[in-house]
């Protein structure tokens, strides 16, 4: 039986204005947490390659009214988080709901991107302690300045590529490149007092030279997401690995994130967790966005890899405890 497993590209740039309408619980402007750097401590590297300090103009600023919402809104009164998340990755699919989910939690997060000006474009002006955004390409060691993780206490990681070539593969941007080296290069920046890393994967990594896998894998993909794999396994750092089936719900490029995660609650919700590289089906993103940030703060995940998938029905949300619930269900 052929796979339906594939990897679905994301348009190129422009990218939608995500707007912030209003919704029917408006949440209060993000409060002032403690700044999460110090003056001086993050920078980018211009044109000519020499550092400049992290400014106001490559920091996103602050939202003056409202804040993404999400349709499980038990984080309206979410204090300040003490986390600050460094998400790789974070204009994708699944990464721009991992932000988002963030902000609305009131959780810090600082994102790597190629190019900085997506974040403005997606999550509008924010305030720069809350979202702080450096640019950097994984596949250049050089881009992962070690003050680029300064206070960074976790890790999302959910960058990726097509399967096959297509405009994404432009500038060698391919499944070795961002999946493996990518992932090693900033698995080797991470400073070894994280608390955790996630890692995105994809379910038949281990399968790659089996038909329908090899198909999928024709050029790569799995394979080279095998190999990331071991590199974060092996990295002795604290690491969940969420292999995602098929992603579907997104990327969402022509809604605004509200109506987007309004629109999609209640749809394939329910939560399929597998371990053992078994599991076959399609996952919603916003599924896995959840179960990432859930995954850095239950401890039993640590040093395990899960597969998840999801199907039509009611999904634990935001509930931590039915997350520990799910995750505790394929535990040895
Ligand atoms: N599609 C599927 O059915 C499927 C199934 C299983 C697993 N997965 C995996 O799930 C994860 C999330 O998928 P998705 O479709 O939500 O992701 P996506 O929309 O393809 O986003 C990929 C992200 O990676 C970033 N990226 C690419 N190359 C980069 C580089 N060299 N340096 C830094 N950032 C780079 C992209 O940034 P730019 O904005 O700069 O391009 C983007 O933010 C990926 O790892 C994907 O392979 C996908």
């Amino acid at each position: 039986m052929a796979t339906e497993l594939f990897f679905t590209p994301i348009p190129d740039l422009p990218l939608p204005l995500v707007k912030f309408p209003k919704y029917p619980h408006r949440l209060p402007p993000f409060s002032l947490p403690t700044p999460a750097i110090s003056s001086g401590h993050l920078f980018l590297k211009n044109v000519s390659g020499s550092k400049v300090r992290l400014s106001s103009s490559i920091v996103v600023h602050a939202v003056q009214e409202e804040v993404v919402q999400t349709p499980n809104s038990d984080f309206e009164t979410a204090p300040p988080s003490s986390k600050l998340v460094l998400v790789v990755g974070g204009s994708g699919g699944v990464g721009q709901l991992v932000v988002a989910s963030l902000l609305s939690r009131n959780i810090k997060s600082r994102l790597l991107l190629r190019d900085p000006e997506k974040a403005t474009t997606l999550f509008g002006k924010q305030d720069e302690e809350t979202l702080q955004v450096c640019k950097g390409d994984t596949r250049n060691p050089n881009d992962l300045d070690p003050f680029m993780f300064d206070g960074v206490t976790h890790v999302i990681c959910c960058t990726g590529t097509t399967a096959f070539p297509s405009k994404r593969w432009d500038g060698d941007n391919t499944p070795e490149k961002v999946d493996w080296e990518g992932v090693r290069n900033l698995v080797s920046a991470l400073p070894s007092s994280l608390k955790r890393i996630v890692l995105v994967s994809s379910v038949g990594v281990t399968k790659f030279n089996e038909l329908p896998w090899s198909i999928m894998n024709m050029f790569g993909v799995l394979k080279y997401k095998k190999m990331g794999e071991d590199f974060v396994r092996n990295s002795g750092l604290p690491f969940t690995i969420i292999r995602a089936g098929r992603l579907t719900d997104g990327p969402y490029t022509s809604y605004d994130l509200n109506t987007l995660l309004k629109a999609t609650a209640g749809q394939r919700r329910a939560v399929l967790i597998g371990k053992g590289d078994k599991l076959v089906g399609e996952v919603s993103r916003l599924v896995v966005a959840e179960a990432c940030i859930q995954a850095l703060d239950i401890e039993f995940t640590e040093g395990e890899i899960y597969e998840i998938n999801s199907v039509q029905g009611e999904g634990p949300g935001s509930d931590q405890q039915k997350w520990r619930e799910l995750f505790k269900s394929v535990q040895a």
